[in-house]
């Protein structure tokens, strides 16, 4: 399927934020285009942000200015909507509102000709609404670009109803020219990422409110283990608390109550408080000048260990004995179930069972859990939980061991799946489902995930990593934990499971 010719003129409707960045992304990419916003001076205001931009790129040696200069000249902006009668493309980014986006695509199907593409750069309307009533409503497509949009690659591609098919292959192919990385999805609650990214501030929100460790230990585990670039508490900061929850809550209703998408009572908390996050100088930190963010908590021991016993497979925790053994530990191994032994601490993979529950079911005394990592072979950090009755000496055994390897270990209190390995868990099961419903292939989704939000691996390229068994018995057994329907696993992780396949068999 082709992308459109550069020939073609893209029409690009609202000169906010997001406008001005796709007009620029169009622009770079060789096509002319005509900017319109109803504010007057609006369009033309945007077009000079977009030619300071340029001049930092000139300035830091990545942009020409010839090339610059170009880029300005293909950018033209307009005070009348007639002005977008000839256009092949038009991408509207104006006001997030239902009725406002129908009532310009009505405008536009009656001004601009029968072969022009009208896409929508909404990220919560249902594209078959916006199409709804339209004479030609199989030429209305999403086309959902990420902030800051020159700078972030992904482009979902998203299709009503209605939409033609050939369409959504030619935006894919003309987003894939402008340089972005596209994805197809179709028109459901939160496309793909906003959507498959729940549960990562979701079970952060659900530690905190349960106790399992502070903010700043959480957020320290999913970026030095998980391999996240934030922590969900510093990363919604930054977002902004109103805009999260709105998300959330949106998604919510949008699955009539799914608890999986349950928004968190501590959230709304800080909205109801006006602690927005940054932008209010307050949210789950302190911002104002001086205030000194919390440490992540660790523990630390003075003993010394040189040896241990490895019995049987530690599944994906199993890097971590070529990590012991190059940090100098003496490794022996014999059969069991997954176990690793340290002077009088018995150590293993959480498997979504309460460490204390395990301890009892399996008859082991001293256990202590490890916590998921991205790489076992270099995570900074380790996230703890013990059973009851475990001994101080075993858990000191537990955290000398660790440390003896580099890895700095921080406690949690005693829940199931722990921290990271429930986030990569439900990350998982979400994308598993969205699988499943025809929302995106596994292929898209992870790709939407890494270049969309920048999580480290693809949650279902993560989940295969793990082993699905692993996964899937994590998540029932959180189910049975909570008793809860949030927990509850995707029916094609099961399916896969049965199968023996993964996500990323070829068929
Ligand atoms: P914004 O508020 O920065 O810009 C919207 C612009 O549209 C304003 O300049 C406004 O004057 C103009 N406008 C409003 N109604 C108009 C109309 N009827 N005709 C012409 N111009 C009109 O908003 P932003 O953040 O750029 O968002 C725009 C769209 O992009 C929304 O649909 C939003 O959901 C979507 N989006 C936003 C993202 C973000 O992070 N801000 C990310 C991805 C999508």
């Amino acid at each position: 399927m082709p992308a459109l010719s550069t020939t073609s003129l893209v029409a690009v409707i609202g000169a906010g934020a997001m406008g001005a960045g796709i007009a620029q992304v169009a622009a770079q990419a060789g096509h002319p285009v005509r900017l319109y916003d109803n504010r007057p001076g609006a369009a033309a205001q945007a077009v000079d942000g977009i030619d300071r931009q340029l001049g930092r790129l000139v300035e830091k040696g990545k942009l020409d200015a010839e090339a610059r200069a170009a880029i300005v000249a293909r950018l033209e902006p307009v005070e009348a909507i007639e002005a977008l009668a000839d256009a092949r493309l038009v991408i509207e980014a104006i006001v997030e509102n239902l009725d406002v986006k129908r009532g310009l695509l009505r405008q536009l199907e009656a001004l601009c000709g029968a072969d022009c593409i009208l896409a929508s750069n909404t990220s919560s309307l249902s594209i078959t609404r916006l199409a709804a009533g339209l004479d030609h409503p199989g030429r209305v497509i999403g086309m959902h670009f990420f902030n800051p949009a020159p700078l972030m690659a992904l482009v979902e591609i998203v299709s009503g109803l209605a939409t033609d098919p050939a369409l959504a292959d030619d935006l894919y192919e003309t987003a894939k020219a402008w340089g972005k990385q596209p994805v197809h999805t179709r028109s459901t609650p939160g496309f793909i990422v906003n959507r498959v990214a729940r549960p990562f501030y979701a079970e952060s929100l659900r530690l905190l409110q349960e106790g399992a460790a502070d903010c700043a230990t959480l957020d320290a585990l999913m970026r030095d283990a998980g391999g996240f670039r934030m922590g969900a508490f510093e990363l919604t900061d930054l977002i902004g608390h109103d805009v999260n929850y709105a998300v959330t809550r949106s998604v919510f209703e949008a699955y009539y109550g799914d608890f999986r998408f349950q928004p968190s009572l501590i959230q709304q908390e800080l909205v109801d408080a006006g602690r927005l996050g940054r932008k209010s100088g307050r949210g789950f930190y302190d911002y104002a000048e001086g205030a000194q963010r919390p440490d992540a908590v660790a523990l630390a021991s003075d003993l010394r260990v040189d040896s241990c016993v490895i019995e049987g497979d530690l599944g994906a925790a199993e890097p971590l004995v070529a990590r012991l053994q190059a940090a100098g530990i003496a490794v022996t191994r014999r059969d069991g179930a997954g176990l690793l032994r340290v002077g009088d601490a018995v150590l293993a993979l959480s498997d979504g069972r309460l460490a204390s529950q395990r301890a009892r079911e399996d008859g082991l005394v001293n256990l202590v859990l490890l916590d998921l990592a991205l790489d076992y072979g270099k995570a900074g950090r380790l996230g703890i939980a013990w059973a009851a009755g475990t001994s101080a000496v075993a858990r000191d055994q537990a955290v000398a061991l660790l440390q003896h390897a580099g890895i700095t270990v921080s406690p949690l209190a005693d829940i199931p799946g722990l921290a990271v390995l429930r986030t990569v868990a439900m990350l998982a099961n979400e994308g598993a489902d969205a699988v499943l419903q025809g929302v995106g292939s596994a292929g898209d989704i992870d790709l939407a995930m890494r270049a969309g939000v920048n999580y480290p691996k693809g949650p279902l390229a993560w989940a295969d990593a793990i082993g699905l068994p692993a996964v899937l018995r994590t998540l029932d057994n959180l189910q049975a934990a909570y008793g809860e329907a949030r927990y509850r696993p995707s029916l094609l992780l099961r399916r896969h499971v049965a199968e023996g396949r993964t996500f990323h068999d070829q068929p």
